[in-house]
């Protein structure tokens, strides 16, 4: 499987901020957002990414993540020339994904929580149909939402519904097999103009081939398009951190726990950082032998 991460976007619900920047290079506490979603597709054993920005920013994310070597993994970048919906994405990724299945993950969600490895790594092994998260929320009317019935067959999916069928809004990440192009090319543009990923889902859905996985309390999943809901993330993963000692979303430290980088790389990728508890946290990671047996995620 491979993986796109959806990195554009207007940003407009963050001016002034992102007048002249991405919301995805913005900082959630120490990092800079895209490591989140990345981290999420790392989780899922996916090493092909392609990264989709606008054509100001795309040379911000490649000056930051490069061709992903450094890290075991394989990057690529493409344009997005207007922000035309989240399908899209399976229009310009075609020709990177191939004939295998897709990922997409959008650049500002960010997951977090017990589990979360495991329940990627078998949304990744779908042969076919889709693979999609229906995660309780207090007001979903902002979100895609997605009803289910007992057996957790989905009923309907409906984008920012006024009055919801269900509390279970669908985050920013989504499994496809390799229909997803050519379904995605047939989309027609909404009202407000986009190609919708909810029209895709609904392709699968009347297909009966859609699988939703409803996550549980266990499961973390904060958005950052406001200036409330980004500085509320940076507070959850400053106080997760601190807490724990275990990062959220240290990107070295997955490729190393994955055996796509060996402990003296993992050294060789701290010692720029060594200023900053980032980079003295993945020192200690080169050395915790004994932790990285308990420690999956
Ligand atoms: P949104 O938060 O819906 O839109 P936005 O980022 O443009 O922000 P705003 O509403 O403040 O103007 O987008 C969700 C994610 O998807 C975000 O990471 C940006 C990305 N995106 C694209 O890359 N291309 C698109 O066409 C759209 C609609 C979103």
């Amino acid at each position: 499987m491979k993986g796109i991460i959806l990195a554009g976007g207007s940003g407009t619900r963050l001016y002034p901020l992102t007048r002249s920047i991405s919301k995805q290079i913005l900082p959630v506490y120490d990092k800079p957002m895209i490591y989140y979603p990345l981290s999420v597709l790392m989780l899922a054993n996916i090493r092909e990414v392609l990264i989709i920005s606008t054509p100001r920013d795309i040379h911000c994310f490649k000056a930051l993540l490069g061709d992903g070597s450094e890290l075991g993994m394989s990057f690529e970048y493409a344009v997005q020339e207007e922000p035309n919906g989240l399908a899209e994405a399976f229009i310009i990724g075609e020709d990177f994904v191939g004939q295998s299945n897709a990922a997409l993950i959008l650049g500002d969600n960010i997951f977090y929580g017990s589990n979360l490895s495991n329940t990627l790594l078998e949304a990744s092994r779908i042969e076919s149909g889709g693979v999609i998260f229906g995660c309780p929320v207090r007001d979903p009317r902002a979100y895609g939402v997605v009803e289910i019935d007992e057996n957790h067959k989905a009923l309907s999916i409906e984008e920012k519904p006024e009055f919801p069928k269900s509390s279970l809004a669908v985050p920013g990440l989504y499994f496809f097999d390799n229909q997803v192009f050519e379904i995605a090319k047939n989309v027609k543009p909404s009202e407000r103009g986009e190609k919708e990923i909810t029209s895709v889902i609904d392709v699968y859905l009347k297909q009966g081939n859609l699988h939703v996985e409803v996550t549980g309390r266990g499961l973390a999943w904060l958005d950052t398009g406001t200036h409330e809901s980004l500085n509320n993330a940076a507070n959850f993963v400053e106080a997760v951190q601190k807490r724990q000692g275990l990062y959220i979303a240290c990107i070295e430290e997955i490729a190393f726990r994955k055996g796509y980088i060996t402990k003296q790389q993992l050294l060789d990728l701290a010692k720029p950082l060594l200023k900053t508890e980032y980079g003295q946290y993945m020192v200690e990671v080169a050395h915790s032998v004994y932790e990285k047996e308990i420690i999956t995620a």
